[in-house]
């Protein structure tokens, strides 16, 4: 397997013994990958925290643990920061709760989820993000921060912000998409971007555009286009990069942090690489289903219902996937979350004969560090890359790095052992989401996460879960780290 050095910058001493009397545990003779180095060495963790990563061989004491890591890669466990468990959809919900959501996740490799709370027309703010504390709470298995979903701006919303932010929630997502639910107009939005600039927070963008969309959508009904392929064909691409173009424009107008999400057009992602590069604090997110699906997977008739997610799967021969691909290659882009927001067969029922009321979302979150690991496998993107888009950078994002994101004495003991010899084949016969069929159905990723440690926990062993139930702790989060603060002088 590549190697970037035979060891890294590492020492040769660790603290021998445990002041706390906690378990100490080793992993032996891996390749530790983070987003800057790949290189042999034994991780040390005492307790909840990493505590030495060091030469192999060379760490001194007793462990109530050791993990032989041979052979295999040692990353932080994946950030995923970006997942709808338990949504509440038109009457229905994303079918994966806090427990079962979490579970998959972590027998995936994903340690830390950043949810996204929402504010329900009418309510508070404070009101969403208590009821979704609620359903997480005790249920999850790993550790869990919240965005904000914002879908009623007003000065009363504006004025919980700042609420929000010492409440750990330092992210506030607004769509331009899905009119009469969701979406914010450009004034509500320039709105919230001004006060999200003026406490340090960060906005994440939906970016399509709803409107124009609407009418293609019920044009499409009106000539009696009702199959979940519609879908796809009444949300261009230009729409995605339209609103991309113009929230950027808000976002350099307010001098505000923006994250465009699930991005899943090269069009969109072009405009997102020219705000960068002119150095305005734009964040690049896609998803794994835009790195590997494609219009031409989607099947005829209703069953194309199971691939129905916004933004859409795009054209092929269009060159996104390449572009986005590259994107991660050459760190423009700057995370790989999943959007998880799985809906069973049943549900999915619901836009029989009208794919407008097709609930919307793919379930991903389990398989999001295998797929992005394929691109290392094909030799599209190097290791350190793998992880800087599936940990690192995320966890910066989210304002939870070094805690999260990263192998570094201090920082959590959140760790996956990854087997780069053994492959596996994605399944609804074998994954553990709460979802009876699967968009990846027998894709072949050469590679399997082993074990996997939160705070030092082991949760998967030997790609089995053995984590308690509700283990997981909520994450007050601080602010996006990737943000330049100015300096008093
Ligand atoms: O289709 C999707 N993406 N559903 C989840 C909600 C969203 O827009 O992120
Ligand atoms: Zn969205
Ligand atoms: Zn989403």
């Amino acid at each position: 397997m590549p190697v970037l050095a035979t060891f890294g910058p590492y020492p040769r001493s660790v603290p021998s013994s445990t002041m706390m009397g906690t378990m100490r545990t080793l992993i032996s003779n891996g390749t530790v990958v983070t987003g800057s180095i790949a290189a042999e060495a034994d991780v040390v963790i005492d307790g909840e925290k990493i505590v030495g990563v060091v030469a192999p061989g060379s760490a001194e004491g007793d462990f109530g643990r050791v993990i032989d890591a041979t052979g295999r890669y040692v990353i932080p466990g994946g950030v995923d920061m970006h997942t709808h468990m338990e949504l509440p959809v038109s009457g229905t919900s994303s079918s994966d709760t806090y427990e079962t959501g979490t579970r998959a996740a972590a027998i995936g490799g994903t340690t830390t989820i950043v949810d996204y709370a929402g504010q329900t027309r009418g309510d508070t703010l404070e009101d969403g993000l208590a009821e979704w504390m609620a359903r997480a709470q005790g249920n999850s298995f790993i550790d869990y921060g919240f965005h904000m979903m914002v879908t009623d701006v007003h000065e009363g919303t504006l004025s919980e912000f700042s609420e929000m932010m010492r409440a750990g929630v330092t992210t506030f997502k607004l769509f331009t998409a899905y009119p009469g639910v969701n979406l914010s107009d450009d004034r509500q939005i320039l709105e919230a971007m001004q006060v999200a600039a003026s406490i340090g927070a960060t906005i994440m963008m939906h970016a399509e555009n709803g409107i124009a969309i609407d009418l293609l959508r019920d044009e499409a009904i009106a000539r009696g286009e009702v199959d979940p392929i519609y879908h796809l064909l009444t949300r261009p691409a230009s729409m995605e990069a339209e609103a991309v173009h113009r929230v950027v424009a808000l976002a350099e107008i307010a001098g505000c942090p923006l994250v465009i999400v699930h991005i899943s057009s090269q069009d969109a992602f072009a405009e997102a690489v020219v705000a960068r590069d002119r150095g305005l604090p734009v964040f690049a997110e896609t998803c794994p289903q835009y790195l590997w699906l494609a219009q031409e997977d989607v099947p005829e008739g209703f069953e194309g219902a199971k691939f129905v997610c916004s933004p859409p799967l795009r054209r092929r021969g269009e060159g996104h996937q390449a572009a986005l691909w590259s994107g991660i290659s050459t760190g423009r882009v700057d995370a790989v979350a999943t959007d998880h927001c799985p809906f069973t067969w049943e549900q999915k029922e619901a836009g029989r004969g009208d794919f407008r009321k097709i609930p919307n979302g793919l379930g991903v979150v389990e398989h999001r560090v295998d797929l992005v690991y394929q691109g290392v496998v094909e030799g599209w993107i190097p290791l350190t890359r793998w992880i800087d888009v599936i940990a690192e950078t995320p966890a910066k994002i989210s304002g939870l790095y070094p805690k999260k994101g990263t192998i570094a004495p201090g920082s959590d003991a959140d760790v996956v052992v990854y087997n780069p010899a053994q492959s596996h084949v994605l399944s609804a016969e074998t994954h553990h989401m709460n979802l009876d069929y699967s968009v990846f159905e027998g894709a072949e990723i050469g590679g399997t996460v082993e074990t996997v440690l939160s705070r030092g926990d082991v949760i998967v062993d030997h790609s089995e879960f053995v984590g308690e139930p509700g283990r997981g702790r909520y994450l007050a989060r601080g602010t996006n780290a990737l943000v330049p603060e100015a300096v008093d002088r």
